[in-house]
């Protein structure tokens, strides 16, 4: 059976761009965006255009440049906004404005002081606004995570009357367990009429770890697009990790589920942004961090030597890692040793390892990591 294809919406450029201290420029921007349109992402949120005349200049610029993807910008439920919105991708060639207002009775009655009336008049009314601008317009109900399922099927219900093409669930505060947001989009589903015609799209943070976990539960449940970052970056905790999301579809092929991401690229594209962003990447992170495909322990090492795949479950290169390294440290065992000796050119044979392998012991307790210089003086000796 053929794959149901999810779309990828990245928003990096956005969510990703609210992390203190990580904003980027123009040209940057754009040096992203190229990277994520030729990695095969379908939609690209490229920024906030009525939050600054610089980034209303980097959505415009985009574009302009981009074709293969989507370019959205965000606005809220206020005609100004989507005014900037709309003058910003005017010259997409795929745009869409993405606007919305928070529904949740934290929102309604704290945030915006209001009724849920009037939040649901003012979604329609953007919607309707937007619609005069492009015909692809995104609808987020900010604060869906907590949002009230029945009330929250008003709101979508009307949205999408009113002509939007993509309903947005976001778990802005990452407060729902994947069960509860599953349970949340399957509910949206069944009781909301004309959601067959539109993409439900799963907008996930990370305050709870659960960003990427949610985001498959939602998919499972019928959400046919995910918005996510590049390393998982954004807002406080972060969004769901593209990487993630995309290998996790890859891997469970059992899913029925897959995207168009060239996956090869994901390494890369990961310290495109990281270095851009001027933002590390953790190094246990999973797919793109730099001991995702590293081993340690002598027991892993001598598994991973004999066969790759009794340590990993992904093959480094499909995500564009050249190869699973074999890290010596003083836990490392004699096939280890052997291994990296012999990628150096030094062919030594079990019966006169012992001497090597207590050489290197001691190193190994002195430096932490032993590296290849350090085995060049050893087995050169
Ligand atoms: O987290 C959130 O609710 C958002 C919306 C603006 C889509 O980022
Ligand atoms: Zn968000």
């Amino acid at each position: 059976m053929a794959h149901k294809h999810i779309q990828i919406f990245d928003t990096t450029l956005r969510d990703g761009e609210q992390v203190p201290g990580c904003q980027l420029n123009t040209d940057e921007k754009i040096e992203i965006a190229l990277a994520l349109e030729k990695l095969g992402v379908d939609i690209i949120e490229v920024g906030f255009p009525i939050s600054s005349p610089g980034d209303f200049e980097s959505v415009s610029k985009i574009a302009g440049i981009i074709t293969e993807s989507t370019v959205c910008a965000l606005s809220r439920a206020v005609e100004k906004d989507i005014d900037a919105a709309a003058e910003a991708v005017k010259n997409a060639r795929m745009p869409r404005i993405h606007t919305g207002i928070g529904t949740s009775d934290s929102h309604v009655f704290s945030k915006l002081r209001t009724t849920r009336e009037h939040v649901l008049e003012r979604g329609v009314a953007a919607v309707k606004y937007a619609k005069r601008f492009v015909e692809d317009v995104e609808f987020y109900a900010e604060d869906a995570g907590r949002t009230d399922n029945e009330y929250l099927a008003k709101v979508l219900e009307a949205v999408i009357e009113a002509g939007a093409t993509v309903v947005n669930i976001p778990d802005t505060t990452g407060y729902c367990l994947p069960w509860q947001y599953g349970a949340k989009i399957k509910y949206l589903k069944e009781h909301v009429k004309g959601i067959d015609k539109v993409h439900i799209s799963t907008h996930c943070h990370n305050d709870l770890g659960l960003a990427t976990a949610n985001s498959i539960a939602g998919i499972e449940h019928g959400a046919t697009q995910v918005e996510c970052t590049i390393n998982g970056i954004g807002e406080r905790a972060g969004n769901a990790s593209l990487e993630e999301v995309v290998m996790i579809l890859r891997q469970h092929q059992d899913l029925n589920f897959d995207t168009r991401i060239q996956s090869h690229q994901l390494k890369s594209m990961s310290e495109l942004v990281s270095t851009r962003m001027r933002m590390p990447v953790q190094p246990n992170k999973a797919i793109v961090g730099s001991n995702a495909f590293s081993h340690s322990s002598g027991i892993h090492q001598d598994g991973v030597i004999k066969s790759r795949e009794t340590y990993e479950i992904i093959d480094p290169l499909d995500v564009g890692v050249h190869e699973s390294s074999i890290v010596l440290t003083a836990r490392s065992g004699r096939a280890a040793l052997k291994f990296r000796a012999a990628k150096l050119g030094f062919d030594v044979e079990r019966e006169q390892m012992e001497p090597y392998y207590e050489a290197f012991l001691k190193l190994a307790d002195e430096k932490k990591v032993v590296q290849d210089q350090d085995l060049l003086t050893l087995f050169s000796s």
